[in-house]
């Protein structure tokens, strides 16, 4: 008896204190189970048609790619690359397209020695006969060495990392840094640098010398190469060697100026 009072006494005082304004009232009843909810079925949808992608109007129009595009044209790899397009049943293609930046970045002589059939085969190394969505490169990645168009034998690695992936041939590793087209079945990737598989480069090729930032300095070594691609062909020539005396004392400049800036910003702190 006491008990239940008590019990009663705690019961009211929680009443009162949970729900002053309220009336006292009977403790809630499990909630009436919920009536279930019926999603309205999501259209169908239409029924992919496989829309055509002609790849030299996308390449033209994207980029700039006119290099690349250029040589696909030239060698006929356009052809090659257009049917494996056009093809939804071999699987589509994927292709890593260089900007004309990563070309312009190797000395203008890297493929004037290369014979048509291992300039073919450079570029058909820029594609996978299959179609990979960025976020299939997680997988990819796993699986090793991935044979491109070229064949068996010239292969890609793909790494996948947060994100990022990258795409390893023998001399270069660039990741790719947009997504200019993926529908399947056709995915056009670009990357910064073109790609330099070992059957075909035995050593790496060189970079393009970084043009003068002075006119004092030696010109007339450097090959004329488009004004599009020379800043990056110079920082990525400066990444490389970053020993050329200019360069050099214009990054230890830069260290000091930025040394001093964070002083700076600690002594206003
Ligand atoms: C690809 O398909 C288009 C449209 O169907 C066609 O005009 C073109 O000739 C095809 N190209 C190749 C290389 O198969
Ligand atoms: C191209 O071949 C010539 C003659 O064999 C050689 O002197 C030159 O160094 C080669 N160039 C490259 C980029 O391999
Ligand atoms: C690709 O990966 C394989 C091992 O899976 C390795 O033997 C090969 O050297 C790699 N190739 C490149 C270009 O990184």
């Amino acid at each position: 008896m006491e008990f239940k009072a008590g019990v009663f006494t705690v019961a009211m005082l929680a009443i009162v204190v949970l729900s002053t304004p309220a009336a006292p009232q009977k403790p809630k009843s499990p909630p009436a189970p919920r009536s279930p909810v019926v999603l309205a079925p999501a259209p169908a949808p239409a029924p992919a048609a496989p829309h055509h992608v002609d790849l030299a109007d996308l390449l033209s129009v994207a980029g700039p790619f006119h290099t690349f595009l250029d040589y696909l044209q030239k060698t006929g790899v356009i052809e090659t690359f257009q049917s494996q397009a056009n093809d939804t049943k071999r699987g589509g293609i994927t292709v890593f397209v260089p900007k004309d930046s990563a070309f312009a970045a190797l000395k203008q002589t890297t493929f004037a020695n290369l014979t048509q059939d291992q300039l073919r085969s450079l570029l058909l190394c820029h594609a996978l006969p299959k179609y990979y969505s960025l976020a299939e490169f997680d997988r990819l990645s796993a699986l090793g060495p991935v044979a491109t168009l070229a064949g068996s034998q010239y292969t890609l690695n793909l790494t996948y990392d947060m994100g990022t992936v990258r795409v390893k041939s023998m001399w270069s590793d660039p990741k790719i840094s947009s997504s200019v087209y993926s529908t399947r079945p056709v995915a056009v990737y670009e990357v910064g640098k073109v790609l330099l598989p070992m059957q075909i480069f035995k050593s790496d090729p060189p970079l393009a010398p970084a043009p003068a930032p002075a006119p004092d300095a030696k010109a007339s070594d450097v090959a004329p190469s488009p004004a599009s691609g020379k800043s990056s062909a110079s920082a990525k020539a400066k990444e490389k060697a970053g020993e050329k005396s200019s360069s050099c004392r214009a990054g230890v400049v830069a260290h000091y100026l930025a040394i001093a800036v964070s002083g700076g910003l600690v002594l206003l702190w």
